[in-house]
């Protein structure tokens, strides 16, 4: 295990079955998180993203590779992160507090206590007026919410959110990227972020690991602080910079046109 790393995955390599050819998705993937670091992912659709969480989260296994937590091995293994996957769905019969005590029940754990704690949390959530709604009746920011709260109360250290915001509206979801670096801060967690937004991933991040394609990996960690904000004239260059290297797998002065949906 490398020093300093809360969690890692080594040489990572993951293939699918598809019609009958083995498709090579992720390949020679390296990676590596610090307590309390707020790491996002950026790259193409369809390098890898979401199952390389799914690999971390140990709901898949590699074909090759290991993924250590704190030194142990936990490749395969379920229940040891935070978990919030792309299309993440709040059982839509169970109103904002049943849902959220879902992992505290599956887990079998004291649901008077975890209930204590959820209310303490809520007001943080902006949910306290929305204890007794069923999703149909929250809109699609309170909804993030509840299930970000649903995936802290995992009670992991470790949360993986896959592209949690995408689907909101740019207000709410400017909105919601303010709040997220709040209470990242305010509850002291260390966060995996899936994400194609670039300034989202900028605003947010203590490091940015790009990823490539055919097959995904890493290619370059860019190395930020989420307490020292760039000013606007980095930020367009960094975004830039990032841009060109997620097309061309180089690094270019001019910004190039490209098509993977990064906004
Ligand atoms: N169960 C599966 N069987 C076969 N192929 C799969 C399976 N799951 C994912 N894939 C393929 O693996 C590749 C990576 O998929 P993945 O969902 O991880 O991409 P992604 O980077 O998260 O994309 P997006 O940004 O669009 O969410 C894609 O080509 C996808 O079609
Ligand atoms: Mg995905």
């Amino acid at each position: 295990m490398t020093p300093d790393c809360i969690l890692e995955a080594k040489n990572i390599r993951k293939t699918f079955l598809f019609k009958g050819s083995l498709v090579l998705v992720l390949d020679k993937l390296q990676f590596c998180i610090q307590e309390g670091q707020f790491v996002s992912i950026v790259g193409p659709s369809g390098c890898g993203k979401s199952t390389f969480l799914e690999l971390l989260a140990g709901i898949t296994n590699p074909d090759n590779g290991n993924i250590y937590l704190e030194g142990n091995e936990i490749t395969g293994k379920t229940g040891f992160l935070g978990y919030m996957p792309q299309d993440d769905l709040l059982f839509p019969w169970l109103n904002t507090m049943q849902n959220i005590l879902l992992p505290v029940k599956v887990k079998g754990r004291n649901e008077k206590e975890a209930k204590q704690k959820i209310m303490e949390l809520l007001p943080l959530f902006g949910l306290q007026n929305y204890t007794d709604h069923l999703p149909y009746q929250l809109s699609g920011g309170l909804k993030q919410r509840v299930a970000l709260l649903r995936t802290y109360m995992c009670s992991a250290e470790i949360l993986l959110l896959d592209e949690p915001l995408a689907k909101l509206d740019a207000l709410t979801r400017s909105q919601l990227q303010i709040w997220l670096k709040d209470i990242v801060h305010l509850l002291n967690l260390t966060v995996i972020l899936v994400t194609h937004d670039i300034d989202e991933a900028i605003l947010l991040s203590d490091r940015i690991d790009l990823m490539s394609i055919n097959p995904g990996t890493f290619i370059e960690s860019i190395e930020l602080n989420r307490n020292a904000p760039l000013s606007a004239e980095e930020q367009l260059k960094l975004k830039a910079k990032i841009r060109s290297k997620l097309v061309t797998g180089k690094e270019s002065e001019e910004e190039e046109n490209f098509s993977h949906g990064l906004h």
